[in-house]
């Protein structure tokens, strides 16, 4: 049987999400938004890429939530966008609001299924998802590593003219400014980039990639970067239901894991049916780990601003 993959949020980051799920061939989708008529028209004109694309999945579009009944995943992307100016942060008041309800229902019409937050501020969303699911934490994770190690594996690339695809490097931490794109492990084909480009071509590349959403915002002026954030999510959700064991850089709740307990931040995870199925910790260094509390300390500020 098809797998089963609501979309709540009918806006750019869900409407691009719903596209890449469906030239994956991930399942039958539902794209959910309470704007009257947005995600049917938007699901209709993807639907009929079928018939040109090769896909056979279904689409829908609903702003009833009883359409989403018994999905395997769920993906939220409601709320309001950055303009430019505004911080993440800036959004959590309002979007707090909007993540509370999506998970009260997508918890009620699908008991079993996995949350993967991109809504912003997404370390706090993801908490807030978590809180109000009463999910286990295994079954709520956050999409923002795939995002920023994707920007960091680009501009990687762009440095050293290489495929994009031979670059692997991993962003851990906040999705915000005081991210951690991790220089000392990125390689290309397993040559390490220290080897390759001089700690000042390195240095732009992390403040690049700390400050890529931004650089998007600035250029669009009316909302953030959707294309790269909707197939994250899609990449995400395609490990956990084919189980495939891919290790990504997700916000997952961590219980001591890399010395940091109580809340969602951006670590190398496993994922797989049940959602997050392990958190790979190895050793930071003391640099590492400064810059990782950092990170922490701004993620409680968020989550104090819940006020869960
Ligand atoms: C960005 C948004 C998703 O980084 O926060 O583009």
């Amino acid at each position: 049987m098809r797998k089963k993959i609501t979309i709540i949020g009918a806006g750019n980051v869900g409407a691009t999400a719903a596209h890449w799920a469906l030239t994956r061939r991930l399942g039958n989708v539902v794209l959910l938004d309470v704007v009257e008529g947005i995600p049917q028209g938007k699901a209709l004109d993807l639907l009929q890429a079928g018939p040109v694309d090769g896909f056979s999945c279904a689409i829908t579009g609903s702003n009833d939530f009883a359409d989403s009944a018994d999905s395997d995943v769920v993906i939220i992307t409601a709320g309001l966008a950055r303009k430019p100016g505004m911080s993440r942060d800036d959004l959590l008041a309002r979007n707090v609001a909007i993540v509370k309800s999506c998970s009260e229902q997508a918890a009620k019409y699908s008991p079993d299924s996995v949350l993967i937050v991109i809504t912003n501020p997404i370390d706090a969303m993801v908490y807030t998802a978590f809180k109000v699911s009463g999910f286990p934490k295994n079954r709520v994770v956050g999409m923002a590593g795939v995002l920023d190690s994707a920007r960091y594996r680009t501009f990687l690339a762009m440095a050293l003219k290489v495929a994009p695809r031979d670059v692997n490097a991993m962003v851990m931490g906040i999705h915000g400014d005081n991210m951690l794109p991790l220089i000392r492990l990125a390689n290309v084909a397993g040559i390490p980039v220290t080897d390759l480009l001089s700690s000042e071509e390195l240095g732009k590349i992390v403040h690049r990639t700390q400050h890529g959403g931004a650089e998007i915002v600035g250029h669009l002026k009316t909302g953030s970067a959707f294309y790269t954030p909707g197939l994250a999510a899609v990449e995400m959700a395609e490990a956990i239901l084919t189980d495939s064991k891919r290790v990504l850089p997700c916000a997952a709740y961590l219980e001591g894991e890399f010395g940091i307990s109580g809340c969602f931040l951006g670590v190398p995870v496993v994922l797989g049916t049940n959602g997050v199925e392990r958190i790979v910790e190895f050793k930071l260094t003391a640099e590492e780990k400064e810059s990782l509390s950092i990170s922490e300390k701004a993620v409680h500020k968020q989550m104090d601003a819940t006020g869960l």
